[in-house]
C-alpha cells in the first residue's frame, strides 16, 4: 500500500484529499498545510519543496500537487530529481500558466485560437498603443497574481489606469514587471480540464466557474464563487472541437518543443459565435471546478493520476462519470475579495443532506471548532438529478451552515439553465 501527500490548503486540496481517500489502493492520505476539513495535516508550506521532499520520502508518499505556486518554482523537477512519485506538471510545463506571455507566444506560434496581443514593459508605449487601437482591450500582468492580474476594461481611461496599476505602480510586482494588452472577446466562458501524461490529454468531466464577486457577474473578479458540471455551454460537438484544436494540439505542440506536458492542462475558454478561444491556461485544477466534478467522478482517482505521471493513460479504461450534475456555491467572507474578518465560529456541518458535502478552503480547526480563516471559505457542493435540482439542494444545504459574516452569491448555475 501507499500513502499520498496532497499539497495545498484550499477547496480544490480538500477535494481531492476526499477523493483519493476512497481509493481502495491508498493507505493514508496526507495534505501540507491542509485546512480545517482536512484530516491528516502536516504543518509545511506548499513552498517549503526539501520539507515535503523528506516527508513523501519518509512515509512512502505518491505526492499530488494542487496550486500553481509550487509547480511554477519546480517542485515535481525536483520529486523527480529525487526519485519521488509526484503528480503535476514540471517547471518548463508550468510555464502555460506562471507567464502568460511565454504562454501567449506559444499559442500564436502553434495556430491555438486566443485573443490577438501585444507586449509591452513600458507605459508610455502601452498607452500610445491603446489610444491607436480600436477595439476594447484586457489588460493583463505577465507573472502570477492570485488571479488579480487580469484588468478587463470598458473604455480607454481605465486602460490607462490598469496600466498605471501594474507598470508604473509596480502593484503586482515582479509579476507586472510586462504586460500583455489583447482584445476583449465578449462570449460566454466555461472551463475545459483534461488530465494529460505527456503523450494523451483525456477530458475530464465540463464546467463553469463564476469569478465575479456579485450576482449577475457583477463587481471585481474573485478566485471563483461557485462552479457546476457538466455545463451545457460545452456541448458534444464543441467538445470535440476544444479536444483536437485546443488540448491536443498543445500537448503535440508542447512535446514537439520538447516538453511532456503531465498533470491537469486547465484551458480557460470564451466562446464567441460557436468559436472557443483560448483566455488563460492552468497547469492545474480549478478552483473550485475541482469540487463539483470530482464529486461527479465514479472512477479511481489515484489510477488516474499515477497513469498521467507515469505516461501511462492510455493502459486505463475510459473514465466513468455519475448522470447526475453538481452544483458547488463558495460561501465567502463578507468583503472578499478585498479585506474581510476572519476568526468566526462555523456551525451547522451536521445538519448537510447526504446529496451535500461541504469541501472546506479558509478554515481552520480551533479546540474542537470550525473557525473561518480566508476569503473563500467553504464549498458547499451537492448532486441532483437535473441542474435545477443540483442548484436547489446545494442552496437548501448552504442554508444549514452560519457565521456571522458569511456571504454567497446566489445565481450559481444560473448561467447554464439559460442554455439548456
Ligand atoms: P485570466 O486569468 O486570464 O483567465 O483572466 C481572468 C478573467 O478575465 C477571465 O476569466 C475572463 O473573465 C476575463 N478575461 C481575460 N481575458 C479576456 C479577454 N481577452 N476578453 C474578455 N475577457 C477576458
Ligand atoms: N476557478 C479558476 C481557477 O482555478 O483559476
Amino acid at each position: 500500500m501507499i500513502n499520498v501527500l496532497v499539497v495545498g490548503a484550499g477547496g480544490r486540496e480538500h477535494a481531492l484529499s476526499w477523493k483519493l481517500s476512497s481509493s481502495d489502493k491508498i493507505d493514508q492520505v496526507y495534505t501540507a498545510p491542509g485546512n480545517g476539513g482536512t484530516s491528516q495535516n502536516i504543518e509545511l508550506s506548499v513552498n517549503d519543496i526539501e520539507g515535503l521532499a523528506k516527508f513523501a520520502h519518509e512515509k512512502n508518499c505518491f505526492t499530488v500537487v494542487g496550486p500553481e505556486d509550487p509547480l511554477a518554482a519546480g517542485i515535481v523537477d525536483a520529486f523527480i530529481e529525487k526519485g519521488l512519485p509526484v503528480f503535476g506538471p514540471t517547471q518548463n510545463a508550468a510555464q502555460l500558466e506562471s507567464s502568460k506571455i511565454w504562454a501567449k507566444e506559444f499559442m500564436k506560434r502553434n495556430s491555438i485560437p486566443t485573443a490577438d496581443f501585444q507586449i509591452f514593459d513600458d507605459a508610455q508605449s502601452a498607452k500610445d498603443f491603446v489610444k491607436s487601437y480600436e477595439k476594447p482591450v484586457v489588460i493583463k500582468a505577465d507573472g502570477l497574481a492570485a488571479g488579480k492580474g487580469v484588468i478587463v476594461c470598458h473604455n480607454k481611461d481605465e486602460a490607462n489606469d490598469a496600466i498605471d496599476t501594474i507598470l508604473t505602480k509596480k502593484s503586482f510586482g515582479d509579476a507586472g514587471s510586462k504586460i500583455i494588452i489583447e482584445e476583449r472577446i465578449d462570449g460566454i466562458e466555461a472551463s475545459y480540464i483534461a488530465l494529460c501524461d505527456g503523450k494523451i490529454g483525456i477530458p475530464m468531466a465540463t464546467s463553469q466557474d463564476h469569478k465575479r464577486i456579485f450576482d449577475n457577474d457583477e463587481g471585481p473578479n474573485t478566485g471563483g464563487m461557485g462552479a457546476y458540471s457538466p455545463t451545457p455551454i460545452i456541448d458534444e460537438k464543441l467538445a470535440s472541437e476544444i479536444q483536437e484544436k485546443i488540448i491536443n494540439k498543445t500537448i503535440n505542440a508542447m512535446h514537439q518543443e520538447g516538453i511532456d506536458f503531465k498533470g491537469f492542462l486547465y484551458a480557460g475558454i470564451m466562446i464567441k459565435d460557436g468559436i472557443p478561444y483560448v483566455l488563460e491556461y492552468n497547469v492545474r485544477m480549478g478552483d473550485p471546478e475541482c469540487q463539483p466534478i470530482l464529486m461527479r467522478l465514479d472512477s479511481d482517482l489515484y489510477d488516474y493520476l499515477r497513469a498521467s505521471s507515469e505516461g501511462k493513460l492510455n493502459e486505463l479504461p475510459e473514465i466513468s462519470w455519475k448522470n447526475d450534475y453538481s452544483v458547488c456555491v463558495v460561501l465567502a467572507s463578507d468583503g472578499y475579495p478585498k479585506s474581510y474578518p476572519t476568526g468566526d465560529v462555523i456551525s451547522g456541518f451536521n445538519d448537510i443532506p447526504s446529496n451535500s458535502f461541504v469541501f472546506h478552503a479558509g478554515t481552520k480547526k480551533q479546540d474542537d471548532k470550525i473557525i473561518s480563516n480566508g476569503g473563500r471559505v467553504l464549498g458547499v457542493t451537492a448532486l441532483g438529478s437535473t441542474l435545477q435540482n443540483a442548484i436547489d439542494n446545494a442552496y437548501d444545504a448552504c442554508k444549514k451552515i452560519q457565521w456571522s459574516n458569511k456571504y454567497q452569491r446566489n445565481d450559481i448555475g444560473k448561467k447554464g439553465l439559460s442554455s439548456l
